[in-house]
């Protein structure tokens, strides 16, 4: 199959309607999309990503009033969260009406929903009146992808048509929220901080976005966002020490380090600014990936608002 990049709508949405498979960028990272109402679809999402099948997808969709044609309802806690950060790097886990195919959620009696608000995705969505079934658009396990370049590098001859809608803004998914034992609870950190999920509710949430073998919410899984390259994540003079006869590439959040190579080094933000460091953080382990070199350190960023979600990410990725 021949996969062509471009910026046309009108062609992503007649790929769509017609049951075909697109990359779709989002402000979060892009997805892989297709018609989440048709099982088939569905099912054509997990065999290009490679993906186990009781790992459940999100539905996205352009506005609140049509969320309501697949779930049943939004919980008033889960409401004051939708009005806030919807559209948004927001998703929220909801109780799901039965035109939701099982494929979509492992059978489980939720489904989780978004809605981007990437200018590209909000145009293709408005246009249609199914929602779109979109996990990221890597393979399963892999670097999670940030441009349209980076889809391209993992899923050409797989999918005829990738959306550009450029560099994501935001660079991490978003932030999975659900009630769970009537709490409020954070199924995978990302987009949005808890800070701020925690200001809007007024009250402590809580985080289980850690398992290891749950497939309930396989998001949860240890070994995910990882590169091929071992990657280890700690303290960087401890561990350039440690692997000192390596020849070692080197994430860090804002300073270079004597006596590495510049093209093994990474600086997430110079400036020392989480958000840029976010943006840049996909793009950094992509790189780094692909440098000739036996191994990659990173550090932890300062564990606060995204901080938090990356070195949630990096203790995934590492092993
Ligand atoms: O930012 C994002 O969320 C991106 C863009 C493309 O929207 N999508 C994304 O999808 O990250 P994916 O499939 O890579 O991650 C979705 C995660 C799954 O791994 C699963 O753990 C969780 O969402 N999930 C889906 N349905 C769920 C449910 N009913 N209950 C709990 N977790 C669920
Ligand atoms: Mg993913």
């Amino acid at each position: 199959m021949n996969t062509q990049i471009g910026k046309s709508v009108g062609e992503a949405v007649r790929l769509l309607r017609k049951g075909e498979l697109i990359a779709l960028p989002t402000e979060t990272v892009y997805g892989l999309a297709g018609n989440g109402f048709v099982p088939e679809v569905v099912a054509k999402i997990f065999v290009v990503k490679n993906r186990p099948f009781f790992d459940p997808l999100i539905l996205h969709t352009s506005s609140i009033d049509k969320i309501y044609s697949f779930v049943k309802e939004i919980p008033s806690p889960l409401q004051k969260l939708a009005e806030k950060f919807m559209p948004g790097a927001l998703t929220l886990v909801l109780p799901r009406l039965s035109i939701v195919p099982d494929l979509v959620t492992n059978g489980l009696d939720t489904v989780a929903v978004r809605i981007p608000s990437h200018p590209l995705a909000q145009e293709v969505l408005q246009k249609l009146d199914f929602p779109l079934a979109a996990p990221s658009a890597n393979p399963f396990g892999y670097i999670s992808p940030t441009t349209a370049q980076h889809v391209y590098d993992n899923l050409k001859g797989k999918i005829p048509y990738i959306l550009d809608g450029g560099t994501c803004n935001i660079g991490i998914e978003s932030t999975i929220v659900g009630i769970e034992n009537h709490k409020v609870t954070v199924f995978r950190k990302g987009g949005i901080s808890l800070e701020q999920i925690q200001d809007v509710l007024k009250e402590h949430v809580v985080v289980r976005s850690y398992s290891s073998s749950n497939p309930k919410a396989p998001g949860m899984l240890l070994q995910h966002y990882a590169p091929r390259k071992p990657l280890k994540v700690g303290n960087l003079t401890e561990l350039l020490q440690h692997y000192s006869t390596y020849k070692v590439g080197i994430m860090s959040f804002c300073q270079k380090i004597e006596k590495v190579p510049e093209e093994y080094q990474f600086i997430l933000s110079s400036k020392a600014d989480l958000q840029e460091a976010t943006q840049r953080f996909f793009s950094g382990l992509r790189y780094l990936d692909a440098q000739n070199i036996d191994i990659i350190l990173a550090e932890f960023l300062p564990e606060k608002g995204l901080g938090s979600a990356i070195n949630d990410r990096l203790r995934r990725a590492s092993c």
